[in-house]
């Protein structure tokens, strides 16, 4: 048996993240109120006993401020104001104060590596031209060639393409995402006054914490050297590098000085707020330095959502994920999906087999110590969306690349039998993109109340999570079981008992005994002897006091 420790055990409501469950909304796609086809803050405002009863602590918005919307609200124009499409200031308070008072916490999402191109400041700096003070806030350069035709340098969007565009006075631009989305200067001391200025901003509004998107990228290597090759020479990506090696324009040590410069505000507002890095590092030694007490809270561990379906590899990032986080004294985080990548019911094969593995999965994700995000639509085993017509689909990637993350943001099923299944109000057939005729029996309203479904699972997985005294808080640790080849088993004890979560990715079913009483199961288990059979690809949580 081997032992792995999560850190120091959260003493007062101000570590609420240390072990919470964060349900990721993606605004656009959760609930339409107005009926325009598009998901808002009252549809969310409305849905939130939705959440409440599913028994998640927080939920992470995806950006609902004013924005052209390139690229889905991650091109800000004004970090302090809430598009109209979402709805109106007044409506975030309302919906703050409600989370509040059924217990929720919300945590918004800051996009601060890039604004908008229709960012005032952008707006002025391409009228203000080539030496002026506005161009200073953004990374504007003099081409190379023998009259600046050539871009600056090699770097690659990770949209696609080059990293930049040149203007018609000559200049060139960087975007490491799409053309409408310039990277700020982050050594400029406005640009890091503004923002400190926007994290004050949600938190007098009443914010519990932030995503910070792109949170790796805001420091470039000084004289933005080259990489060295690009998908246009050797045909590789620079982007295929994330996570696995080093590039000069990610994972800076200086981007470090920002979140030291960011902790002391968050710890200035009572009752615990938070910020998870979206951050993409060569290793996980590298990704544990975003995180810590004088840094950030959390990084989001992307090697669980990679890990493939077996045993093995589930360990090997669930062990490393444990350690590295211990080693800073903060908690792990855990998650299968979001709104960038395929939907895991569809990673894990698709059809009957991808949803047996993904609830499955779920168990898994939810018996570890640390803190779960859950993507909206997880809770009802959607699959990814893979025939969305070419013409709908809009993510900007799309169009320089030929991949496309529509699929998973497609809007939530709720309720009734013609698409788009009660994301708007009453009779409203609009929705920005089509769900496919199969979410009718996968709706909310078709799941609730009914044994075995999904909604089901994830709602009695998530009580017993809060209940038990042996998955209560981040103390304690995973302790392994052998279980034979396939068998990914561990127990976490606490309050005199022991909780033990078996999966079987065997590929037959096991014989499993030894570990107390059944309390929850993602396919059914049958009795055999002392023991249960658990079938193939699921998941057991069980109890011996
Ligand atoms: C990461 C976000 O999750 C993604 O949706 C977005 O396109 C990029 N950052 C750029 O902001």
């Amino acid at each position: 048996m081997t032992e792995t420790t999560n850190p120091a055990p959260p003493a007062a409501d101000a570590d609420w993240w240390r072990s919470a469950v964060v349900y990721q909304v993606y605004v656009r796609s959760f609930a339409d109120a107005d009926g325009d086809g598009v998901g808002d803050l009252r549809g969310i405002r409305e849905r939130l006993p939705y959440l409440r009863d599913l028994g998640v602590d927080a939920l992470w918005l995806t950006p609902f401020y004013t924005s052209p919307q390139v690229d889905a609200g991650y091109d800000v124009a004004d970090y302090r104001d809430v598009d109209p499409l979402f709805g109106t200031l007044t409506d975030f308070d309302a919906m703050i104060t409600d989370a509040h008072a059924l217990g929720l916490r919300i945590i918004v999402d800051l996009v601060p590596n890039h604004t908008s191109s229709a960012h005032p400041w952008f707006q002025a700096a391409l009228a203000a031209g080539p030496g002026s003070p506005e161009r200073e806030l953004y990374l504007f350069a003099d081409g190379k060639g023998e009259h600046g035709e050539l871009p600056p340098n090699d770097w690659e969007s990770i949209f696609g393409g080059p990293a930049w565009t040149r203007l018609p006075d000559g200049q060139w631009y960087l975007h490491l995402f799409d053309p409408a989305q310039p990277d700020l200067n982050w050594r400029h001391p406005r640009v890091r006054a503004e923002f400190e200025g926007v994290l004050r901003f949600w938190l007098d509004r009443g914010v519990d914490g932030f995503r910070i998107d792109v949170a790796h990228g805001m420091i470039k290597a000084e004289g933005l050297p080259d990489v060295g090759f690009s998908s246009m020479t050797t045909g590789q990506r620079q982007s295929e590098l994330l996570g696995k090696g080093r590039l000069p324009y990610f994972d800076q040590d200086e981007v470090h000085e920002i979140y030291r410069a960011w902790r002391p505000i968050l710890d200035s507002y009572p009752g615990g707020r938070m910020a998870v890095a979206e951050a993409w590092a060569e290793t996980p030694q590298r990704l544990a330095r975003y995180i810590g007490p004088d840094e950030l809270h959390q990084a989001f561990s992307f090697d669980f959502l990679d890990a493939t379906w077996s045993a093995d590899s589930f360990r090997k990032v669930i062990d490393t994920a444990l350690a590295e986080s211990t080693i800073v004294g903060a908690p792990t985080t855990w998650v299968l999906s979001n709104h960038d990548r395929q939907r895991h019911v569809t990673r894990y094969g698709d059809g009957e087999i991808g949803l047996r593995r993904a609830r499955a999965a779920a168990l898994l994700m939810l018996a570890l110590p640390g803190c779960a995000y859950v993507y909206q639509g997880e809770e009802l085993g959607l699959p990814e969306v893979l025939d969305l017509p070419d013409e709908l689909r809009q993510d900007p990637a799309f169009l320089r690349t030929g991949e496309s993350r529509d699929g998973c943001r497609v809007p939530i099923p709720w309720s009734g039998e013609l698409a788009p299944y009660g994301f708007g109000p009453e009779g409203s057939e609009l929705s920005w993109l089509p769900a496919p005729a199969t979410w009718r029996a996968l709706s909310v309203a078709a799941q609730t109340g009914v044994a075995g479904s999904t909604l089901e699972l994830y709602r009695a997985a998530l009580r017993i999570r809060h209940e038990h005294p042996a998955l209560a808080g981040t103390t304690g640790g995973v302790t392994w079981l052998e279980g034979g080849p396939g068998m990914l088993a561990f127990s976490r004890t606490g309050g005199g008992t022991t909780l033990t979560c078996v999966v079987n990715i065997s590929g037959a079913p096991a014989l499993v005994e030894g570990y107390g009483r059944p309390l929850a199961a993602s396919e059914d288990l049958t009795e055999q002897g002392s023991g249960h059979l658990l079938a193939v690809d699921a998941a057991a949580w069980f109890e011996r006091r």
